[in-house]
């Protein structure tokens, strides 16, 4: 069950960490050599085609995460996680309680961001007249995303200090 668990997590990392990773390096500055409403209809339209695969995932490695630390060898009770417990190393793996921390305040913030992202692009899409398709651009929820992306590769990072010190 474990072994799965962990599978399950590392393929929607993959799922997650890929999609936003393809956006920047493929997506974008493919979009970027089309007219501005071209751009916004290739953008816009694979946007909302990852937006459910993206959300997924996350719900997919949050339940997964849930499930790495109480599965473990050296398991963790989702109570050490509300008590404070989990951050301190006399109470769990030294490795938990120096990695976790900035792990589950990475991912935190990597979600605000990805939230943000979706809901301002979605509000533009529903104040333009025309289709939602070539609605303009929202620059701050971009900006949002490409910080999420570093943020996700970061997390990325984290994650393996977190099992391997
Ligand atoms: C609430 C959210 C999360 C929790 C509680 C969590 C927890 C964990 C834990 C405890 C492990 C160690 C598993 C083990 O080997 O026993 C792990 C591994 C891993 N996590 Fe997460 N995780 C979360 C979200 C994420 C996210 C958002 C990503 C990617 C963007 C991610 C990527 C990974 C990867 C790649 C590994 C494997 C690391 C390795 O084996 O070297 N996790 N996670």
């Amino acid at each position: 069950m474990y072994f799965l668990n962990v599978w399950i997590h590392i393929l929607a990392a993959a799922v997650w960490t890929g999609g936003l990773i393809y956006t920047a390096a493929v997506a974008v500055p493919f979009a970027l050599t089309h007219p501005v409403d071209e751009r916004q209809r290739i953008l816009r339209g694979l946007g909302r085609r990852f937006r459910w695969i993206g959300w997924g995932s996350i719900i997919v490695l949050v339940i997964t995460g849930i499930g790495n630390l109480t599965l473990r060898l050296t398991p963790i009770k989702l109570s050490q996680v509300f008590n404070g417990d989990v951050f301190n190393p006399e109470k769990v793996e030294r490795l938990i309680a120096v990695w976790l921390p900035w792990k589950l305040m990475l991912v935190i913030v990597m979600i605000a961001l990805m939230a943000f992202h979706d809901i301002t692009s979605i509000q533009a899409a529903k104040r333009y007249e025309g289709s939602p398709d070539s609605a303009p651009g929202n620059r701050m929820g971009s900006r949002a995303a490409a910080l999420a992306t570093l943020i996700a590769i970061l997390v990325l990072y984290v994650s393996v200090r977190l099992v391997r010190g």
